[in-house]
């Protein structure tokens, strides 16, 4: 067993996501993984949000496009798995390029600052499961009549030990009411946990959308109310929200402290967003799409800080609420500091789709996560 492991984690890492296709050729043609499957080592259940897991790690939202990526990813060893955000209509991705490489010495020198310009990379980084990327999708969804069966069909690819996570987000547009914004988190938390969601998580916080939608994990007292509606809709189901970088950190307790009570976790951070060019100074991804969100290698040290900062918060307060780490994640050790931070689980996105074989090697390397 340990040789088949071996042999199967020396494989050159090659994403999972073809980054060289649309969204919706990935959507209807991915994952593109065809194996060696990893020996996936038996590993001590633990609890997480009373539900039994395997391993408190798992995928971040954004590559588990639907049914046929909980599968592969279920069957990889990830058992915290989070369908990718849907709306309650149906939304095309941003055309190709949607996933690109940045420079790691722009990002070493810009990326602090939220107005300097990230520079693509020239040539593909030596090692594409710790490298930097920016991603610009804008939150695509197929409509509800494709997303509720196969949130149902997701559920039963999952094998014991494993949780199915579903992040819905609202879909702001001119004239919709604050009251009506809100209601549709809640109608969405409903159907997704009737289609069979074991938690709802509500994305706070989508660089590529509206500001309205984007940055609501911003305004606490938004934040909240969304957060109510979301946990009246979820039955018993656990409810998270997931939150950028809150770089204000009287802001991150004054949002922590808001939404206690009525969330069971947050999810930190989503991908910063900065501005991206290519070699010549222009958008990188087009007019209109001068920003978009740095995810992968250089964003673990912010991860890193958000949550051991917004759990130490949460510890000294005594609020009823979890911190679930994201950022950067791409080995054993890395899990093991954001758990050493804080968190309560740990999740991958870049790191997952350049190295299916992650939650293998976690596993091996530290069966109590
Ligand atoms: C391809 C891609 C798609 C993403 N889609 C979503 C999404 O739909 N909803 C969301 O809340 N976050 C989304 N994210 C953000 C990730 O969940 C995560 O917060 C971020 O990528 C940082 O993790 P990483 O460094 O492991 O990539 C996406 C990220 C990537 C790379």
């Amino acid at each position: 067993m340990a040789e088949a492991l071996a042999r199967t984690l020396a494989a050159p890492p090659r994403p999972t996501y073809r980054t060289d296709r649309s969204f919706e050729w990935n959507h209807a043609n991915g994952p593109d993984f065809a194996g060696p499957w990893p020996v996936v080592p038996e590993t001590p259940t633990k609890d997480f949000f009373g539900l039994a897991v395997r391993s408190r790690f798992g995928v971040a939202a954004s590559i588990v496009l639907n049914s046929r990526w909980t599968e592969t990813y279920a069957r990889l060893g990830f058992d915290i798995l989070t369908y990718k955000t849907v709306r309650s209509q149906a939304r095309l991705c941003h055309p190709p390029p949607n996933w690109l490489f940045l420079d790691d010495r722009s990002v070493a020198a810009g990326l602090a600052d939220r107005e300097t310009p990230l520079a693509l990379a020239a040539r593909p980084p030596a090692d594409p499961r710790t490298a930097t990327t920016a991603g610009s999708f804008g939150t695509p969804s197929v409509a509800p009549e494709t997303w509720q069966p196969d949130i149902a069909a997701a559920r039963r690819a999952l094998g014991p030990g494993q949780a199915l996570i579903v992040s819905v987000v609202g879909t702001a547009r001119p004239g919709l009411s604050e009251a009506d914004f809100v209601a549709e988190y809640g109608a969405l938390a409903q159907t997704v946990a009737a289609a069979g969601a074991d938690l709802v998580e509500v994305d706070l916080s989508c660089p590529n959308v509206a500001r309205r939608e984007g940055e609501v994990y911003l305004d606490p007292r938004l934040s909240a109310a969304i957060a109510r509606a979301v946990k009246a809709a979820a039955g018993a189901r656990p409810v998270l929200l997931k939150t950028g970088d809150i770089a204000d950190r009287a802001q991150m307790a004054a949002f922590l402290e808001a939404v206690a009570g009525a969330a069971d976790g947050v999810v930190m951070i989503n991908a910063p967003s900065r501005p991206i060019v290519d070699g010549a100074g222009a958008p990188a991804f087009g007019a209109g799409r001068e920003r978009a969100g740095v995810a992968g290698g250089a964003i673990k040290a912010i991860a890193l800080r958000a949550v051991a900062d917004a759990a130490a918060h949460i510890r000294r307060r005594g609020l009823p609420l979890e911190v679930i780490g994201v950022g950067g994640v791409a080995s054993a050790a890395d899990a093991r500091a954001f758990l050493d931070a804080g968190a309560y689980a740990v999740q991958a996105a870049t790191a997952a789709a350049w190295n299916p074989y992650l939650a293998a090697e976690i596993k091996a390397a530290a069966p109590d996560i």
